[in-house]
């Protein structure tokens, strides 16, 4: 567990942190410069005011009085004539000559920087020019010492580390959480496939998620109960199986037991070994059919469609079934229209076809009717098969096309019915892209209808 979240956990980290330090870097340069900035333009808006009374009065009086003020205050004041003259100042330690020298002559009228060295130097200055009657007739100095802006920076650096440590712890926890967030539904997830894969599917992942983690719990949901009902459905199967092989069995061995031992007449011979043929006869019908169900559950199963012409086609079936419904004394109609085509494996089809027919006279009194018609619908072909015979029982109808169901057991059993005709039915109408319903009314009659893409609508399909 802890793999997975640590990972994301490290990678999230340094992407944010150097983010954050990126950020942290620059709003600190800007505020640094902003605030020197402000520093040098109030000096020199100060120097500019003391410049502003100046000229007015360029007398002593004045000049002392200005020195006076700023000596109060934690800036310096040096005014000089325009030679570098001293004339005040209320600088008491510094060496203002250098300062001085390095003013040039030509000054704009509101004043420019004189040393702007903060990092380095002790001192910061501007110089503003006094202009009496259009002439330039001396210099104000304004003087800050940079401790003033070196502690002022000291305390912004503080603060920045101090919000800097807290937006990193804030960013370790938001991590730790969101990592961890995403690596648990992945390692429940990883325990409920390993669940899985050792057979048990009874698993529960949370479903409240609707982002890309909650479709791979829903699709694991999924699949495991896919399996497993996919596991109980061959359990069964493998059941039903087993017992419809038994029964034949039974019968088979005992009927031998008795033909071996008994001193039996040849006629009581004969009954039982026909009885013994006709089971055997039945098992191998069992077998066939299971072995085609086998093969479509396997995909193994090739359909080979090609365009069949229907009329060509039905005209074969009647031929080939009429004498089975008259031997029962049953009515056999076809009706279908000419030209219809359809794109379908016509071995399948015929089983398809037989199938559904052996079911109507199997389950037809005589004097019964079957009618099997072709119809041409828009790009599909239907083709019912509609029987006035005993009908399904509703209760049964839900299931009729599952494996090994029979309505009436003991009865259909008399009729050499394996209850896999429908199934087999059934997969090879999907194997065919096809659908099929069916209708019933116990007593009034049984109509399956199958709806197969016609030769028109066959783009769209693959044929393999
Ligand atoms: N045309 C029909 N009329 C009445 N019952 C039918 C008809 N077709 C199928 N059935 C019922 O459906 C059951 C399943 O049919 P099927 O799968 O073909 O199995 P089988 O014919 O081997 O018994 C039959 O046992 C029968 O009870
Ligand atoms: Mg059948």
């Amino acid at each position: 567990m802890k793999k997975l979240s640590i990972k994301l956990g490290i990678v999230f980290f340094l992407i944010i942190f150097s983010l954050e330090i990126f950020m942290f870097f620059f709003l600190h340069a800007a505020l640094v410069d902003s605030r020197i900035e402000e520093e040098f333009f109030s000096l020199q808006a100060r120097g500019n005011a003391h410049r502003d009374i100046l000229e007015k009065h360029f007398e002593p009086d004045t000049i002392s009085h200005v020195t006076l003020m700023e000596s109060e205050a934690n800036t310096d004041v040096v005014i000089t004539d325009m030679n570098g003259q001293l004339l005040g100042s209320s600088v008491k330690s510094i060496d203002i000559q250098d300062h001085i020298n390095r003013s040039d002559s030509d000054i704009p009228r509101d004043g420019e920087v004189v040393d702007d060295n903060w990092k380095e130097g002790k001192f910061i200055s501007t110089v503003s020019p006094i202009d009496i009657n259009g002439e330039t007739s001396g210099k104000v100095f304004m003087f800050q010492e940079t401790a003033s802006i070196h502690s002022l920076i000291e305390r912004l650096n503080r603060h920045f580390i101090l919000t800097g440590l807290i937006a990193v712890f804030l960013t370790l926890i938001v991590i730790i959480f969101l990592s961890k967030g995403l690596a648990k539904p992945l390692i429940r997830m990883k325990e409920a496939t390993s669940k899985i894969s050792k057979g048990d599917f009874t698993i529960s992942l949370p479903k409240n998620r609707n982002d890309e983690l909650g479709d791979l719990a829903n699709s694991i949901s999924q699949l495991a109960s896919d399996l497993n009902y996919l596991t109980q459905e061959r359990n069964d199967f493998l059941a039903s199986i087993s017992h419809e092989l038994r029964t034949p069995l039974t019968y088979i061995k005992g009927y031998a037991d008795i033909v071996l031992k008994r001193n039996l007449s040849i006629e009581d011979r004969d009954k039982y070994l026909i009885i013994i043929h006709e089971e055997v006869n039945r098992l191998s019908d069992l077998i066939k059919d299971l072995f085609d169900l086998a093969k479509m559950d396997k995909n193994s199963f090739v359909i080979q469609k090609r365009p069949i012409d229907l009329t060509d086609f039905f005209l074969k079936i009647e031929q080939k079934f009429s004498p089975a419904f008259q031997e029962k004394e049953l009515e056999f109609e076809v009706i279908c229209p000419e030209g219809a085509v359809i794109i379908a494996d016509p071995a399948r089809l015929e089983q398809i076809i037989f199938n559904l027919l052996d079911n109507a006279i199997k389950h037809s009194s005589p004097g019964a009717k079957t009618f099997l018609s072709i119809n041409n619908k828009k790009k599909d072909v239907y083709i019912n098969v509609r029987d006035n015979g005993k009908g399904i029982p509703e209760e049964d109808l839900p299931y009729i096309l599952n494996r090994f169901y029979r309505v009436d057991k003991s009865r259909t059993r008399s009729l050499g019915g394996t209850g896999l005709g429908l199934a087999i039915v059934k997969e090879l109408v999907l194997a065919h892209g096809g659908t099929i319903a069916v209708k019933s009314k116990e007593g009034i009659g049984t109509e399956f209808e199958l709806v197969f893409k016609g030769a028109d609508n066959i783009e769209n399909d693959t044929i393999s």
